[in-house]
């Protein structure tokens, strides 16, 4: 069988339009499928950010069926940067051409079923005015959670051998609607119950999407496992249980061409694990930038992520006068929750010596900070996977995570004797054990031998998408196996 073809949908791909990981994930892993020969694209709304200049524009609009009629949408093709995988967006400026990619500041927008419905519903309508049938619908998260819905629903006589695979990069956001919303998406009412749409009397997008989809995969093996359990499950817990056979935890990888110390464009200086005087131009460089001083002998704490319960960037806050105590800085960079970032702007003031906190989606300085830091902080309650953890550690600044979900599959601890491990591990989440194993990383950071030998390990692993690109191959594989019975 000839590998199977596969159309990407999703509501990010970097660096078309970026929040956190998923764009990364979506604008890296389609190139390597694409590298082992699947015919795969990807589908992206035209956000207005998005500049279409030196796009392909189709001839044709296509309808996409939605509420009483159909909604029409212009088609801009181009390709993910450095590949020639065809990235399709799909233009509809009433629902899409907005200042966001979720929401506004004030909160969901009410047609927010309706923009990710159009998305989701926009697969199929593209794959016809393509006259191509994917092997694979492959959606991620609850923004396009609706394709395998559609794909067993409404557009289950026209794809009749199509399977469908649904990614969760992060179980906690699900796409929790109104239910009054459901027949403008062309959604049968019959899909308004528990094993599908129905949550406590409202619409659960992912709800629909993990009883629909013909595989489920999440982004970590221990993630996987986690999201089984009342702790991690968020609510859904039964349904991923209920699904158990059918749901792989696949590892990301990192594009490891974008996260490349020798040639990253982002950064003053380049390095190597062989070589690394040019990550101690980056430190000065860092500091010089954010008005630090500058010190070599001080060691450079840093958190990149968004502010925000998951990314533990509460309990930072809450440590980050010990953590200064220890004799290090602290570089944040951020935005999220308001409550975190007024912390953060009031210690800018408080403790402008020492800690240096930017409010702000910045990708340039995100990549001098990894470069530029002895020390990544990723005290995680919950991490599907994570990618900072491992762009740090490409860039030889040894990540402190929180024992969970993608971080365990990703650092080992640090050992003394040996020089082994990528990274420093806490169990507990607060804020004394965060500042107890920061101060033993610390210490090993001073001590430099077998800290070193870590950290030019760490920097060699081996962290690209071959092997994940691999795994999907064989869902996609068993996906169809189940969906054509062979
Ligand atoms: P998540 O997807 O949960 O946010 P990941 O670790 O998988 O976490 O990916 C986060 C990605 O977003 C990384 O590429 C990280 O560098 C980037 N990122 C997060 N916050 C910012 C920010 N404020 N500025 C620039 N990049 C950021
Ligand atoms: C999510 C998760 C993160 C993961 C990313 C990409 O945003 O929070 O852990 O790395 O998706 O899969």
């Amino acid at each position: 069988m000839a590998l199977p073809s596969v159309l990407f949908v999703s509501s990010e791909v970097s660096p078309f339009a970026k929040t956190g990981g998923l764009g990364d994930v979506v604008g890296a892993l389609p190139i390597a499928l694409k590298e082992r020969g699947h015919d795969v694209r990807v589908l992206l709304p035209r956000y207005s950010h998005l500049s279409t200049a030196g796009m392909v524009e189709h001839a044709q609009p296509v309808a996409v069926p939605m509420g009483a009629g159909e909604r029409w949408c212009k088609v801009f093709e181009t390709r993910l940067p450095g590949s020639d995988v065809p990235l399709y967006l799909l233009e509809h400026d009433a629902l899409f051409a907005r200042g966001y990619i979720y929401d506004p500041p004030t909160g969901q927008p009410p047609d927010q079923l309706l923009r990710m419905a159009l998305l989701s519903r926009g697969a199929f309508a593209l794959a016809r005015h393509l006259h191509w049938t994917p092997d694979v619908f492959h959606a991620h998260d609850w923004p396009s959670a609706l394709v395998p819905v559609y794909l067993n629903t409404a557009e289950a006589h026209a794809f009749p051998e199509s399977a469908s695979v649904l990614t969760i990069h992060n179980l906690l956001h699900q796409g929790k609607l109104p239910a009054t919303l459901l027949a403008q998406a062309q959604i049968p009412q019959s899909e308004f119950r528990a094993d599908s749409l129905e949550d406590f009397g409202g619409l659960n997008l992912l709800k629909g999407g993990l009883y629909h989809a013909t595989m489920l995969t999440t982004v970590s093996p221990t993630y996987a496992r986690e999201i089984r359990t009342a702790e991690y499950g968020c609510g859904l817990a039964h349904v991923l249980d209920f699904r158990g056979a059918d749901l792989v935890g696949v590892l990301n990888g990192i594009d490891d061409k974008a996260w490349d110390p020798r040639t990253d464009p982002h950064l003053p200086a380049h390095f190597d694990a062989h070589e690394l005087s040019g990550k101690s131009k980056c430190k000065r460089a860092l500091q010089e930038e954010l008005r630090l001083p500058v010190r070599d002998d001080v060691c450079v704490l840093a958190m990149v992520a968004r502010l925000s319960r998951q990314k533990g960037s509460d309990v930072v806050v809450e440590a980050a006068e010990r953590l200064l105590a220890l004799g290090c800085q602290l570089v944040v960079l951020g935005a999220g929750d308001a409550d975190l970032e007024h912390a953060l702007l009031d210690m800018n003031v408080r403790l402008g010596d020492r800690l240096r906190a930017r409010i702000g989606f910045d990708d340039g300085l995100a990549h001098r900070i990894y470069a530029g830091a002895d020390l990544f902080l990723m005290p995680s309650r919950f991490e599907p996977c994570g990618l900072s953890q491992m762009y740090s550690q490409r860039y030889g600044t040894m990540p402190v995570v929180r024992s969970t979900g993608g971080l365990v599959d990703t650092v080992e601890n640090f050992d003394a004797k040996t020089g082994a491990g990528s990274g420093f591990r806490l169990e507990d989440l607060s804020a004394d054990s965060l500042v107890d194993t920061v101060a033993w990383a610390v210490e090993a950071w001073r001590g430099k031998g077998a800290y070193a030998q870590m950290q030019r390990r760490a920097m060699q692993k081996k962290l690209g998408w071959g092997e994940a690109a691999a795994q999907y191959g064989d869902v996609y594989r068993w996906a169809l196996e189940r969906k054509r019975g062979f």
